[in-house]
């Protein structure tokens, strides 16, 4: 009661757990003996199954047991046809219903469908009897009505096919008598009717028919051989009608079973009773063995309580005259605990996709134990530790469903193991692995293994050359995990950014498509992207900052004074200049940057090398002494301005300077040799002359000058004194970079000279100004100096120089 209590508590909780566990149980009844590929019955049409799905679910038919292949179904019609032949006899013997059951399974879902199939009977089997001759030997003094057992034939069907009736041949001395028995037997007695007379005759022949009830009809026939005896003897006496025994399986041989004794109450050799088997089947008789003169039945085989749980027999016991008796012994075999539970794994997806949701069913187990009642009865267990456990479901089937969220990246098999315990005494079990593999859904995209990248590459690199490489991983299977890169649209400079670099789409190495230059941009940013190959893809982006080093690839650039206008440049110097006043300011600008624009000047030549210096950074000419009257007039040096790169780059320019505190003091400016013989009047005639005629020459240059000067070069920030072009100017004069490791700063000083170094006043411009956005120019324009000028105190004179060397305000 207990194990049924749980039985029905296995199937409540399979139907809970399971709804698409379905038993319509089907039967089915076909006769015995049909031709393969005869149709038993429809299931797709009796299950309202649709037949064009029958193959993509799997279906297939299991059997319980080990069977041959008796049924197998037919995908395209989903017709049951027999598959071999069924012989009823050979697999069911005198069993009254023979049933074979299979189980139709069907796959997404899982469903089971129990098919019993009943096997009838057809009459194919014809009563035998069990020999051919029956010898009977009866004395003469026998009377009427005595009677004489004969054995009875036996048909190897069952129902209406078996032995119905019996005739025995028509004669004088006997009649048939047939009795039904309790067991179902028959009792068939040859009655005397009419006494022997043993002078008449000595023995004769009956014929005895068994005939069936079959349709056709089947008989079997045997002699009886009457032999007509003298004398007054007795019939051996079992001393049972039946005997019973139980033997449980697995005896050893020879043990005895049972023995049976008869008596017989004559004397000496028509006394003495030997045994044998008179009816008994065939597998009986393999396994039992009767010793004829001791009655002892042996075993002399296998005993299997699985195969054969009962077995009857008739034994006869005969005299030494022939008389004989029978009885029968019925032997019953008790079940031992000595098979193991059979795990069969009915169905099972395999791979488990890894994104199924928890408590899915993955499997269906079957658990058989051939054993009977608690040798039966068979607990399934898991190993723990995975994600799988078993629900008991129908009768002695167990689904295998997922306990949790399987992860192919973590966990891509399982070995599980399945045991079945019976509760038998001393318990069996066994054990079957199943190995599960978990499939692949895309659920993991590329990550880059950096959260960002960046390189560093010198200017004026070769087209093509390698930048750097990005990597991304998949954990994916297969193509899902197969990483793809690419670079995404975006602009850098207001240019494509694949017209900078372009990225192998299998490696992730990032090439540049051109040559960079650190003077155009020092550095820009490219995003990257890693796709996989599952559908849909996964991506991720990744940036790639490009920072380009500058290499000393540019030469100083003097500003001023301008290379151009070299011989027209000249600078006054007063006459009572003291050692250390400004003179003047050689201004260079590098497009490069750090060491590489880290300007030096020196002073390579020069009229008269100790009357000027110039500062080794500021560029700046002071006067090393004071003035004297001596020093000559005109003096000109030559300033060399070096960067200091690897190698360095230089560039020099010539420096005019004129002593002199007075213009009209300005001798001829070509010619340095100076007379000063001339008497004083002509002079002075001539300087007035030359004086009246430069003014008005002068004006005209000027009114001319201040058109051309509006018209031709209105970004001339400064004519004459520090005329710095702004076109002059780098487009990117400072760093701006957030993170370049390069990173000097710099001022740019740029000074105005009067000639006179209590009016010089100089302006400082910061060019690494942090606020300014990075991808923006830096450029000074004009305004940006007139502000400059703004701020500070007084207009400063603005001189132009010209081709006599005089400095004239202009342009302003
Ligand atoms: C599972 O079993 C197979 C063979 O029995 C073995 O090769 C494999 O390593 C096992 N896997 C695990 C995860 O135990
Ligand atoms: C990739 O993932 C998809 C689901 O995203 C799955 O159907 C496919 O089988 C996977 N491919 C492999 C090779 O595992
Ligand atoms: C790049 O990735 C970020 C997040 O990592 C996302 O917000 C952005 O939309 C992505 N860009 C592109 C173009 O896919």
């Amino acid at each position: 009661m207990g194990n049924k209590g749980k039985l029905l508590l296995g199937l409540a909780c399979g139907f809970a757990l399971i709804v698409q566990f379905t038993t319509g149980d089907l039967s089915y009844s076909i006769p015995e003996e049909m031709k393969r590929g005869s149709i038993v019955g429809n299931i797709a049409k009796d299950l309202g199954l649709d037949n064009g799905r029958l193959s993509a679910r799997k279906a297939r038919i299991d059997t319980e047991e080990d069977y041959k292949r008796y049924c197998e179904i037919d995908l395209k019609t989903g017709s049951v046809v027999v598959g071999e032949r069924i012989d009823r006899e050979e697999l069911c013997g005198e069993k009254v219903s023979c049933m074979l059951k299979f189980e139709l399974v069907l796959e997404s879902p899982l469903e089971l469908h129990r098919i019993s199939l009943l096997i009838q009977d057809v009459n194919d089997n014809s009563p035998i009897f069990p020999k051919d001759t029956i010898k009977l030997e009866i004395t003469e003094s026998a009377v009427k009505g005595a009677r004489y057992r004969v054995n009875e034939a036996h048909d190897a069907d069952i129902g209406q096919n078996t032995v119905q009736l019996y005739s025995l041949q028509k004669n004088d001395n006997f009649v048939l008598s047939v009795r039904g028995d309790t067991d179902g037997s028959k009792n068939v007695e040859l009655v005397l009717d009419k006494e022997l007379d043993r002078e008449k005759q000595h023995d004769l022949n009956l014929v005895l028919v068994a005939v069936d009830g079959g349709n056709p009809q089947r008989s079997g026939t045997a002699i009886i051989h009457v032999t007509v005896l003298d004398a007054n003897d007795n019939a051996p006496v079992f001393s049972q009608a039946v005997y019973k025994a139980s033997l449980s399986e697995n005896s050893l041989l020879d043990t005895v079973v049972v023995t049976v004794s008869a008596t017989d109450a004559d004397e000496g050799v028509n006394g003495e009773v030997t045994y044998e088997f008179s009816r008994i089947s065939e597998r009986a008789k393999k396994v039992f063995s009767l010793n004829s003169v001791t009655g002892e039945i042996k075993v002399i085989g296998p005993i299997d309580f699985e195969s054969d749980s009962k077995y009857e027999m008739r034994i006869d016991a005969k005299d030494g005259y022939g008389l004989s008796s029978d009885s029968k012994v019925i032997i019953d075999i008790t079940d031992v605990n000595d098979n193991a539970p059979v795990i069969y794994l009915k169905s099972v997806t395999n791979p488990i996709p890894e994104d199924i949701p928890p408590s899915t069913e993955v499997g269906i187990i079957n658990v058989q134990d051939r054993d009977s009642e608690n040798n039966r009865q068979v607990r399934c267990s898991i190993q723990q530790n995975v994600p799988f456990k078993l629900v008991p479901s129908i009768k002695n089937y167990y689904s295998l469903v997922t306990t949790g969220q399987l992860d192919r990246e973590l966990v891509s098999d399982y070995n599980i193991t399945i045991t079945a315990t019976d509760e038998g005494s001393p318990p069996l079990s066994s054990s079957k692995s199943v190995q599960l593999s978990v499939g692949d859904v895309n659920d993991n995209p590329p990550v880059f293994e950096e959260q960002s990248y960046s390189t560093y590459v010198t200017e004026n690199n070769k087209p093509g050359s390698t930048l750097c490489s990005v990597t991304a991983r998949d954990p994916d299977w297969r193509q899902n995990g197969t990483v793809i890169y690419s670079l995404l649209p975006g602009e850098v400079n207001g240019a494509p950014a694949s017209s900078y670099v372009s990225v192998n789409g299998d490696t992730g190495v990032i090439h540049a498509v051109r040559s960079f230059d650190y003077e155009q941009f020092r550095r820009f940013k490219v995003h990257v992207m890693a796709r996989d190959n599952g559908s849909p893809p996964l991506s991720s982006n990744v940036t790639v900052s490009v920072f380009i080093t500058d290499v000393n690839d540019n030469s100083p650039q003097i500003l001023y004074p301008a290379p151009e206008a070299n011989s027209l440049m000249t600078e006054l110097v007063p006459k009572a200049a003291h050692g250390g006043s400004l003179v003047s300011k050689v201004i260079a600008v590098d497009a490069d940057s750090g060491q590489n624009a880290w300007l030096s000047y020196h002073i390579v030549k020069s009229t008269d090398p100790g009357l000027f210096s110039i500062g080794l950074h500021s560029g700046e000419i002071r006067t090393q002494r004071d003035i004297s009257e001596s020093d000559s007039m005109k003096q000109n040096l030559i300033v060399a301005v070096k960067d200091n790169g690897q190698p360095s780059l230089s560039a020099t320019c010539a420096m005019y300077l004129l002593i002199s505190d007075n213009l009209a003091e300005v001798p001829e400016l070509k010619d340095m040799s100076y007379d000063e013989s001339n008497s004083k009047l002509t002079y002075y005639l001539i300087i007035a002359l030359v004086s009246v005629s430069t003014f008005f020459l002068t004006f005209i240059i000027v009114i001319l000058g201040v058109r051309f000067c509006r018209r031709r070069k209105p970004r001339m920030l400064f004519d004459g004194a520090v005329a710095i072009p702004s076109a002059y100017l780098p487009p990117n004069y400072a760093e701006v970079d957030g993170t370049g490791t390069l990173r000097s700063t710099y001022n740019y000083d740029a000074y105005l000279t009067t000639g006179s170094r209590t009016s010089d006043f100089k302006f400082v411009r910061s060019y690494n100004d942090s606020t300014l956005p990075a991808d923006q120019t830096l450029r000074k324009s004009p305004s940006d100096f007139a502000e400059a000028f703004g701020d500070s105190d007084g207009s400063p004179e603005v001189y132009t120089s010209n081709r006599f060397g005089l400095s004239k305000p202009c342009c302003l």
